[in-house]
Protein backbone atom coordinates (compact mmCIF):
# COMPACT_ATOMS: atom_id res chain seq x y z
CA UNK A 1 0.00 0.00 0.00
CA UNK A 2 3.00 2.08 -0.02
CA UNK A 3 2.45 3.66 -3.46
CA UNK A 4 -0.76 4.97 -1.88
CA UNK A 5 1.15 7.73 -0.13
CA UNK A 6 2.56 9.24 -2.79
CA UNK A 7 0.26 12.55 -3.87
CA UNK A 8 0.11 11.77 -7.55
CA UNK A 9 -0.51 7.91 -7.07
CA UNK A 10 -3.13 9.26 -4.70
CA UNK A 11 -5.03 11.31 -7.14
CA UNK A 12 -5.20 8.79 -9.86
CA UNK A 13 -6.28 6.51 -7.13
CA UNK A 14 -10.33 7.98 -6.91
CA UNK A 15 -11.11 7.86 -10.34
CA UNK A 16 -10.17 4.23 -10.50
CA UNK A 17 -11.84 3.58 -7.68
CA UNK A 18 -15.17 5.38 -9.06
CA UNK A 19 -14.96 3.18 -12.23
CA UNK A 20 -14.21 0.19 -10.26
CA UNK A 21 -17.28 0.43 -8.20
CA UNK A 22 -19.72 1.39 -11.67
CA UNK A 23 -18.22 -1.52 -12.23
CA UNK A 24 -19.28 -3.63 -9.66
CA UNK A 25 -22.71 -2.09 -9.33
CA UNK A 26 -23.37 -2.88 -13.00
CA UNK A 27 -22.51 -6.31 -12.19
CA UNK A 28 -24.53 -6.60 -8.95
CA UNK A 29 -27.40 -4.80 -11.46
CA UNK A 30 -26.87 -7.50 -13.75
CA UNK A 31 -27.50 -10.36 -11.27
CA UNK A 32 -30.09 -8.79 -9.35
CA UNK A 33 -32.76 -7.44 -11.72
CA UNK A 34 -34.00 -10.79 -13.56
CA UNK A 35 -34.54 -11.72 -10.21
CA UNK A 36 -36.27 -9.07 -9.37
CA UNK A 37 -38.16 -9.63 -12.67
CA UNK A 38 -39.23 -12.85 -12.46
CA UNK A 39 -40.75 -12.27 -8.93
CA UNK A 40 -42.51 -9.63 -9.94
CA UNK A 41 -44.30 -12.28 -12.64
CA UNK A 42 -44.89 -15.11 -10.83
CA UNK A 43 -44.14 -13.80 -7.46
CA UNK A 44 -41.94 -14.91 -5.00
CA UNK A 45 -41.18 -19.21 -4.49
CA UNK A 46 -42.08 -19.05 -0.57
CA UNK A 47 -45.69 -17.00 -1.91
CA UNK A 48 -46.30 -19.84 -4.48
CA UNK A 49 -45.70 -21.99 -1.74
CA UNK A 50 -48.42 -21.04 0.53
CA UNK A 51 -50.39 -20.32 -2.47
CA UNK A 52 -50.98 -23.85 -3.19
CA UNK A 53 -51.52 -24.49 0.43
CA UNK A 54 -54.23 -22.33 0.82
CA UNK A 55 -55.76 -23.22 -2.72
CA UNK A 56 -55.41 -26.74 -1.57
CA UNK A 57 -57.62 -26.63 1.01
CA UNK A 58 -59.95 -24.17 0.09
CA UNK A 59 -60.73 -24.32 -3.88
CA UNK A 60 -59.24 -27.68 -4.81
CA UNK A 61 -62.31 -29.49 -4.68
CA UNK A 62 -63.74 -28.06 -7.35
CA UNK A 63 -60.80 -27.04 -9.18
CA UNK A 64 -58.79 -29.83 -8.61
CA UNK A 65 -55.53 -30.79 -6.53
CA UNK A 66 -53.40 -28.75 -9.41
CA UNK A 67 -55.53 -26.64 -10.76
CA UNK A 68 -56.58 -28.53 -13.35
CA UNK A 69 -60.18 -28.54 -13.22
CA UNK A 70 -62.85 -31.39 -11.93
CA UNK A 71 -66.98 -31.68 -12.86
CA UNK A 72 -67.57 -28.93 -10.48
CA UNK A 73 -65.36 -25.82 -11.52
CA UNK A 74 -63.04 -25.31 -14.48
CA UNK A 75 -59.59 -25.12 -15.04
CA UNK A 76 -57.81 -22.34 -13.89
CA UNK A 77 -54.07 -22.74 -15.69
CA UNK A 78 -53.89 -19.56 -17.70
CA UNK A 79 -56.72 -17.62 -15.88
CA UNK A 80 -54.39 -15.29 -14.19
CA UNK A 81 -53.56 -13.52 -11.01
CA UNK A 82 -56.15 -10.97 -12.31
CA UNK A 83 -59.03 -13.28 -12.24
CA UNK A 84 -58.16 -14.47 -8.60
CA UNK A 85 -57.66 -10.87 -7.43
CA UNK A 86 -61.29 -10.30 -8.73
CA UNK A 87 -62.79 -13.51 -8.17
CA UNK A 88 -61.69 -13.24 -4.67
CA UNK A 89 -61.58 -10.29 -3.80
CA UNK A 90 -65.09 -9.65 -4.71
CA UNK A 91 -65.87 -12.73 -2.40
CA UNK A 92 -67.34 -15.07 -5.49
CA UNK A 93 -64.94 -17.15 -4.90
CA UNK A 94 -64.85 -19.62 -3.34
CA UNK A 95 -68.38 -20.44 -4.46
CA UNK A 96 -70.45 -20.89 -1.12
CA UNK A 97 -73.05 -23.94 -3.63
CA UNK A 98 -73.23 -24.31 -6.70
CA UNK A 99 -74.77 -22.46 -8.52
CA UNK A 100 -75.35 -20.70 -12.10
CA UNK A 101 -73.60 -17.48 -11.49
CA UNK A 102 -71.16 -17.18 -7.52
CA UNK A 103 -73.20 -13.83 -6.31
CA UNK A 104 -70.19 -11.01 -4.89
CA UNK A 105 -69.87 -11.29 -1.26
CA UNK A 106 -67.81 -9.57 1.49
CA UNK A 107 -64.17 -11.35 0.58
CA UNK A 108 -63.42 -14.46 3.09
CA UNK A 109 -59.38 -14.34 2.26
CA UNK A 110 -57.11 -11.61 3.11
CA UNK A 111 -55.13 -9.11 0.72
CA UNK A 112 -51.77 -11.03 1.85
CA UNK A 113 -53.72 -14.47 1.34
CA UNK A 114 -55.23 -13.26 -2.03
CA UNK A 115 -51.80 -12.50 -3.34
CA UNK A 116 -50.24 -15.60 -2.56
CA UNK A 117 -53.12 -17.80 -4.43
CA UNK A 118 -53.48 -15.05 -7.44
CA UNK A 119 -49.25 -15.85 -7.76
CA UNK A 120 -49.44 -19.52 -7.42
CA UNK A 121 -52.59 -19.48 -10.46
CA UNK A 122 -50.07 -17.04 -12.22
CA UNK A 123 -47.35 -19.30 -11.90
CA UNK A 124 -49.49 -22.48 -13.72
CA UNK A 125 -49.78 -20.42 -16.82
CA UNK A 126 -49.62 -17.32 -18.62
CA UNK A 127 -52.34 -14.86 -17.50
CA UNK A 128 -53.52 -11.37 -17.04
CA UNK A 129 -51.62 -10.01 -13.95
CA UNK A 130 -52.92 -7.85 -11.19
CA UNK A 131 -52.50 -3.94 -12.60
CA UNK A 132 -51.37 -1.75 -11.07
CA UNK A 133 -52.63 1.74 -9.77
CA UNK A 134 -51.65 3.66 -12.58
CA UNK A 135 -53.40 1.26 -14.75
CA UNK A 136 -57.17 1.98 -13.77
CA UNK A 137 -56.67 5.04 -11.51
CA UNK A 138 -58.97 7.71 -13.34
CA UNK A 139 -57.00 11.11 -11.26
CA UNK A 140 -56.13 13.35 -13.54
CA UNK A 141 -59.10 13.10 -16.60
CA UNK A 142 -60.41 16.22 -18.62
CA UNK A 143 -63.63 16.45 -18.80
CA UNK A 144 -63.52 15.54 -22.83
CA UNK A 145 -61.52 12.03 -21.53
CA UNK A 146 -64.52 11.49 -19.52
CA UNK A 147 -67.25 12.07 -21.93
CA UNK A 148 -65.11 9.60 -24.27
CA UNK A 149 -65.33 7.16 -21.41
CA UNK A 150 -69.06 7.93 -21.69
CA UNK A 151 -68.92 6.94 -25.54
CA UNK A 152 -66.89 3.67 -24.83
CA UNK A 153 -69.60 2.32 -22.32
CA UNK A 154 -72.37 3.15 -24.10
CA UNK A 155 -70.95 1.57 -27.39
CA UNK A 156 -69.08 -1.93 -25.53
CA UNK A 157 -71.37 -2.34 -22.16
CA UNK A 158 -74.92 -0.35 -21.82
CA UNK A 159 -76.06 -3.61 -23.90
CA UNK A 160 -75.63 -5.89 -20.56
CA UNK A 161 -75.23 -3.55 -18.02
CA UNK A 162 -77.69 -0.69 -19.10
CA UNK A 163 -77.09 2.41 -20.04
CA UNK A 164 -77.04 4.30 -16.31
CA UNK A 165 -74.23 0.83 -15.01
CA UNK A 166 -77.51 0.05 -13.31
CA UNK A 167 -77.17 -4.01 -14.66
CA UNK A 168 -79.92 -5.78 -15.91
CA UNK A 169 -80.73 -9.53 -16.63
CA UNK A 170 -79.52 -12.43 -19.10
CA UNK A 171 -81.07 -15.57 -20.15
CA UNK A 172 -81.03 -18.60 -18.42
CA UNK A 173 -81.55 -16.63 -14.58
CA UNK A 174 -78.01 -14.89 -15.33
CA UNK A 175 -77.27 -11.13 -14.63
CA UNK A 176 -74.91 -8.37 -15.37
CA UNK A 177 -74.79 -7.09 -12.00
CA UNK A 178 -75.05 -2.98 -10.70
CA UNK A 179 -70.97 -1.41 -11.26
CA UNK A 180 -72.37 1.19 -9.43
CA UNK A 181 -69.53 1.50 -6.36
CA UNK A 182 -67.40 -1.33 -7.42
CA UNK A 183 -63.75 -0.54 -7.50
CA UNK A 184 -61.98 0.97 -10.17
CA UNK A 185 -59.06 -1.91 -10.05
CA UNK A 186 -62.41 -4.44 -10.39
CA UNK A 187 -63.40 -2.60 -13.52
CA UNK A 188 -60.01 -3.11 -15.53
CA UNK A 189 -59.98 -6.71 -13.88
CA UNK A 190 -63.39 -7.54 -15.41
CA UNK A 191 -62.70 -6.14 -18.53
CA UNK A 192 -59.51 -8.26 -19.15
CA UNK A 193 -60.58 -11.77 -17.92
CA UNK A 194 -64.34 -11.47 -19.28
CA UNK A 195 -66.27 -13.60 -16.36
CA UNK A 196 -69.13 -15.66 -17.36
CA UNK A 197 -70.55 -14.49 -20.62
CA UNK A 198 -69.18 -11.16 -20.42
CA UNK A 199 -66.53 -10.60 -23.21
CA UNK A 200 -63.09 -10.05 -22.67
CA UNK A 201 -61.92 -6.87 -23.92
CA UNK A 202 -57.86 -6.91 -24.30
CA UNK A 203 -55.81 -4.28 -24.46
CA UNK A 204 -56.17 -4.08 -28.62
CA UNK A 205 -59.60 -3.07 -28.06
CA UNK A 206 -59.66 -0.70 -25.21
CA UNK A 207 -56.07 0.61 -24.00
CA UNK A 208 -55.81 0.92 -20.26
CA UNK A 209 -55.75 4.62 -20.88
CA UNK A 210 -59.67 3.77 -22.54
CA UNK A 211 -60.43 1.91 -18.82
CA UNK A 212 -59.64 4.54 -16.81
CA UNK A 213 -61.99 6.56 -19.04
CA UNK A 214 -64.70 4.25 -18.24
CA UNK A 215 -63.84 4.43 -14.85
CA UNK A 216 -64.12 8.10 -14.44
CA UNK A 217 -67.05 7.91 -16.53
CA UNK A 218 -69.10 5.27 -14.01
CA UNK A 219 -67.52 7.54 -10.90
CA UNK A 220 -69.50 10.89 -12.81
CA UNK A 221 -72.60 8.96 -12.83
CA UNK A 222 -72.39 8.08 -9.23
CA UNK A 223 -71.71 11.67 -8.19
CA UNK A 224 -74.28 13.23 -10.02
CA UNK A 225 -77.50 13.89 -6.87
CA UNK A 226 -79.71 11.11 -6.99
CA UNK A 227 -83.28 12.13 -8.43
CA UNK A 228 -82.10 15.88 -9.60
CA UNK A 229 -84.59 17.36 -11.71
CA UNK A 230 -81.70 19.40 -13.77
CA UNK A 231 -81.15 18.00 -17.60
CA UNK A 232 -77.58 16.92 -17.01
CA UNK A 233 -78.59 14.48 -14.02
CA UNK A 234 -81.23 12.49 -16.68
CA UNK A 235 -78.37 11.05 -18.24
CA UNK A 236 -79.44 8.75 -21.02
CA UNK A 237 -83.07 10.61 -21.01
CA UNK A 238 -81.62 13.78 -21.81
CA UNK A 239 -79.13 12.69 -24.19
CA UNK A 240 -82.17 11.41 -26.18
CA UNK A 241 -84.07 14.64 -25.43
CA UNK A 242 -81.07 16.80 -27.06
CA UNK A 243 -81.04 14.10 -30.01
CA UNK A 244 -85.30 14.67 -30.14
CA UNK A 245 -84.51 18.61 -30.06
CA UNK A 246 -81.92 18.51 -32.63
CA UNK A 247 -83.12 16.30 -34.73
CA UNK A 248 -86.67 17.88 -34.96
CA UNK A 249 -84.71 21.40 -34.97
CA UNK A 250 -83.05 19.78 -38.38
CA UNK A 251 -86.20 18.54 -39.88
CA UNK A 252 -87.78 22.24 -39.69
CA UNK A 253 -84.81 23.34 -40.82
CA UNK A 254 -84.42 21.58 -43.72
CA UNK A 255 -88.88 21.76 -44.38
CA UNK A 256 -87.96 25.63 -44.47
CA UNK A 257 -84.79 25.33 -47.24
CA UNK A 258 -86.85 23.03 -49.24
CA UNK A 259 -90.45 25.76 -49.34
CA UNK A 260 -87.94 28.16 -50.08
CA UNK A 261 -86.62 26.56 -53.09
CA UNK A 262 -89.64 25.52 -54.04
CA UNK A 263 -90.82 29.43 -53.76
CA UNK A 264 -87.62 30.29 -55.87
CA UNK A 265 -87.69 27.75 -58.76
CA UNK A 266 -91.49 28.67 -59.29
C1 LIG B 1 -67.92 -25.18 -4.83
C2 LIG B 1 -66.98 -25.16 -5.96
C3 LIG B 1 -65.92 -24.08 -6.02
C4 LIG B 1 -65.00 -23.71 -5.06
C5 LIG B 1 -64.83 -24.25 -3.65
C6 LIG B 1 -64.18 -22.69 -5.67
N1 LIG B 1 -64.59 -22.45 -6.95
FE1 LIG B 1 -63.77 -21.14 -8.26
N2 LIG B 1 -65.22 -21.58 -9.65
C7 LIG B 1 -66.22 -22.53 -9.48
C8 LIG B 1 -67.09 -22.51 -10.65
C9 LIG B 1 -68.31 -23.39 -10.87
C10 LIG B 1 -66.58 -21.50 -11.51
C11 LIG B 1 -67.15 -21.04 -12.87
C12 LIG B 1 -68.32 -20.13 -12.67
C13 LIG B 1 -67.98 -18.67 -12.61
O1 LIG B 1 -67.01 -18.23 -13.26
O2 LIG B 1 -68.70 -17.91 -11.90
C14 LIG B 1 -65.40 -20.96 -10.86
C15 LIG B 1 -64.59 -19.97 -11.40
C16 LIG B 1 -63.40 -19.52 -10.83
C17 LIG B 1 -62.47 -18.64 -11.48
C18 LIG B 1 -62.64 -18.04 -12.86
C19 LIG B 1 -62.13 -19.01 -13.87
C20 LIG B 1 -62.17 -18.46 -15.27
O3 LIG B 1 -62.24 -19.29 -16.20
O4 LIG B 1 -62.12 -17.24 -15.45
C21 LIG B 1 -61.42 -18.45 -10.61
C22 LIG B 1 -60.19 -17.61 -10.83
C23 LIG B 1 -61.70 -19.23 -9.43
N3 LIG B 1 -62.91 -19.87 -9.60
C24 LIG B 1 -60.87 -19.27 -8.32
C25 LIG B 1 -61.19 -19.95 -7.15
C26 LIG B 1 -60.39 -19.91 -5.96
C27 LIG B 1 -59.08 -19.15 -5.84
C28 LIG B 1 -61.02 -20.65 -5.03
C29 LIG B 1 -60.61 -20.91 -3.60
C30 LIG B 1 -60.41 -19.74 -2.78
C31 LIG B 1 -62.23 -21.19 -5.65
N4 LIG B 1 -62.29 -20.73 -6.95
C32 LIG B 1 -63.14 -22.05 -5.01
C33 LIG B 1 -66.36 -23.38 -8.40
C34 LIG B 1 -65.66 -23.29 -7.21
C1 LIG C 1 -72.54 -9.70 -22.93
C2 LIG C 1 -72.80 -8.99 -21.72
C3 LIG C 1 -71.73 -8.09 -21.13
C4 LIG C 1 -71.06 -7.05 -21.74
C5 LIG C 1 -71.15 -6.58 -23.18
C6 LIG C 1 -70.23 -6.45 -20.70
N1 LIG C 1 -70.39 -7.13 -19.52
FE1 LIG C 1 -69.53 -6.67 -17.75
N2 LIG C 1 -70.33 -8.32 -16.91
C7 LIG C 1 -71.20 -9.18 -17.53
C8 LIG C 1 -71.52 -10.28 -16.61
C9 LIG C 1 -72.43 -11.44 -16.90
C10 LIG C 1 -70.78 -10.04 -15.42
C11 LIG C 1 -70.79 -10.89 -14.14
C12 LIG C 1 -69.84 -12.07 -14.25
C13 LIG C 1 -69.89 -12.96 -13.05
O1 LIG C 1 -70.79 -12.84 -12.22
O2 LIG C 1 -68.98 -13.81 -12.94
C14 LIG C 1 -70.06 -8.80 -15.63
C15 LIG C 1 -69.24 -8.21 -14.69
C16 LIG C 1 -68.67 -6.97 -14.82
C17 LIG C 1 -67.94 -6.28 -13.78
C18 LIG C 1 -67.67 -6.78 -12.37
C19 LIG C 1 -68.62 -6.13 -11.40
C20 LIG C 1 -68.36 -6.52 -9.98
O3 LIG C 1 -69.34 -6.66 -9.24
O4 LIG C 1 -67.19 -6.70 -9.60
C21 LIG C 1 -67.53 -5.09 -14.30
C22 LIG C 1 -66.74 -4.01 -13.58
C23 LIG C 1 -68.00 -5.04 -15.67
N3 LIG C 1 -68.69 -6.20 -15.95
C24 LIG C 1 -67.79 -3.98 -16.54
C25 LIG C 1 -68.08 -4.00 -17.89
C26 LIG C 1 -67.68 -2.97 -18.81
C27 LIG C 1 -66.95 -1.69 -18.42
C28 LIG C 1 -68.08 -3.38 -20.06
C29 LIG C 1 -67.84 -2.71 -21.38
C30 LIG C 1 -66.49 -2.38 -21.75
C31 LIG C 1 -68.79 -4.65 -19.89
N4 LIG C 1 -68.75 -4.99 -18.57
C32 LIG C 1 -69.41 -5.37 -20.91
C33 LIG C 1 -71.71 -9.05 -18.80
C34 LIG C 1 -71.29 -8.13 -19.74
Amino acid sequence: MKFLSSRRRHKAVKPLLLVAALFLMGGLYTVAVPEQQSSADSGTSTQVEEGRALFQVGCSSCHGLNGEGTSEGPTLVGVGAASVDWQVETGRMPMAQQAEQAPKRPPVYNREEIDAMAAYVASLGPGPDIPTEAQYSPEGLSAEEIARGGELFRTNCSACHNFAGAGGALPDGKYAPSLQGVEPKHIWEALRIGPQQMPVFGPETITDEDVRTIVAYLQSLEQEPAGGLTLGNLGPVSEGLWAWIVGMGGLALFAVWIASKGARSK
